[in-house]
């Protein structure tokens, strides 16, 4: 295991520029390539904290390192919880980018951004994907949230948990990030303060594990998750299409004309929604329309952790594996990416530049009694865990 590792970490280090903090960084200072024990004590890493920039408000943000004995390295920032930066190697060694972002917290903030709502990489909520007309009814009560998508609810409404700051706190014996934020009684729209808690953990197996829980003082709908685009070419494609994904599901939640489900799961059987087979996301795109932007029922749905998704990147060799607790992954092909930004790198991302494996309950749950509950309520705590684990293959794995 030391050798295959030793060649791709010590290049993906020299290209990065960050041998030094790692080395000095990993636990007793043993070099990198010598600490492949996984245990919870050569897990200590240092976790470098820098500015990120000033928002719009004039709040200083800032933006923090995790590394790992394999030199991968994950950015995640506090405006928004957001992922900024996932830096992995590809069958060379050779490091490369795999999410869509910014530099600093001003790209988050541009008008063209907020015009086109992307959500890159940040912790989407209090409720993920769209709520129908924002308005639900619990215990007898209807409510109104913000309606910021249409005549719909998306993504926590106008100032979701993504334009928030969230309070950090590094976790180095875990080479971990601690986010927490407290949503105010009645915020978008919602019932109740609702304080929630999000730990990202870079592993030193190269998984980037997301634990999620939350508490509550009155019944409230939650519906968590993280809106990464992923392109694990790097940049060395022109879009995401060439990607193959696998998908652990044979049912999809059908939606109506402004992408609000039906009710119906249907069966993707012999269908361009059938990914339970390694699929270019290409290859029957324009048989969708709009593209990709549904729910995927997964198989096995039990609370405890199962793989929901596989995605080969055949030029890299990069290889990602999506395991989560959650019933439900929204696969979204970035359809509406149209040019208007420019991210990390002077990269420009138009259409199906990248895309995204949203792991939820599923969207509308408040108005479909039908689907599994997402309300969660005083006294209980709301707790669910997806990861995305990264590698290397010489051809795409047969599932
Ligand atoms: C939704 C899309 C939306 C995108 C960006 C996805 O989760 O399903 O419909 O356009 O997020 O906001």
């Amino acid at each position: 295991m030391k050798k295959n590792i030793l060649r791709p970490t010590l290049l993906l280090l020299a290209s990065l520029g960050i041998a030094s903090v790692t080395l000095q960084g990993c636990n007793k200072g043993k070099p990198a390539a010598e600490t492949t024990t996984n245990t919870a004590e050569n897990a200590s890493m240092n976790i470098k904290t820098e500015t990120f920039g000033k928002t719009k408000e004039g709040t200083e943000v800032q933006v923090y390192t995790l590394t790992n004995q394999q030199g991968v390295q994950v950015k995640i920032t506090n405006y928004g919880a957001t992922v900024t930066s996932i830096i992995t190697p590809d069958k060379n060694g050779q490091a490369g980018d795999v999410v869509l972002g910014f530099d600093n917290v001003e790209g988050y903030q541009s008008d063209a951004f907020l015009k086109s709502g992307p959500y890159f990489g940040a912790i989407v909520g209090r409720y993920g994907n769209r709520i129908a007309k924002g308005k639900f009814t619990l215990d007898g009560n209807t409510y109104t949230l913000a309606t910021n998508n249409g005549e719909n609810h998306l993504h926590g409404g106008n100032k979701g948990f993504d334009k928030v700051i969230w309070t950090a706190k590094p976790m180095p014996e875990q080479n971990a990030l601690q986010l927490t934020y407290v949503s105010k009684d009645g915020e978008e729209g919602y019932p109740g303060t609702l304080t929630t808690t999000v730990v990202y953990t870079l592993t030193p197996d190269n998984e980037l594990k997301i634990d999620y829980t939350a508490t509550t003082d009155k019944a409230t709908p939650i519906n968590l998750t993280n809106h990464s685009y992923f392109n694990l070419a790097a940049g060395r494609a022109p879009d995401a299409l060439g990607h193959l994904l696998m998908l652990q599901a044979d049912r999809y939640t059908v939606v109506n004309a402004s992408l609000i489900p039906t009710g119906e799961l249907r069966s993707v059987a012999g269908t361009a929604m059938d990914f339970t087979k390694p699929t270019a996301i290409g290859t029957r795109l324009a048989q969708v329309e709009g593209g990709y932007d549904h729910n995927y029922v997964l198989t096995g749905a039990n609370n405890s952790s199962k793989l929901a998704a596989t995605v080969y990147e055949p030029t890299s060799g990069r290889y990602m594996e999506v395991f989560t607790t959650e019933p439900g992954i929204q696969f979204y092909s970035g359809n509406f990416l149209d040019g208007s930004l420019t991210g990390k790198g002077n990269t420009n991302y138009k259409q199906h530049y990248g895309f995204c494996l949203e792991t939820q309950h599923f969207p509308d749950s408040p108005n479909q009694p039908e689907f599994p509950t997402t309300i969660l309520r005083p006294g209980e705590t709301y707790k669910t865990s997806t990861s995305y684990k990264f590698s290397v293959k010489d051809q795409v794995p047969t599932q």
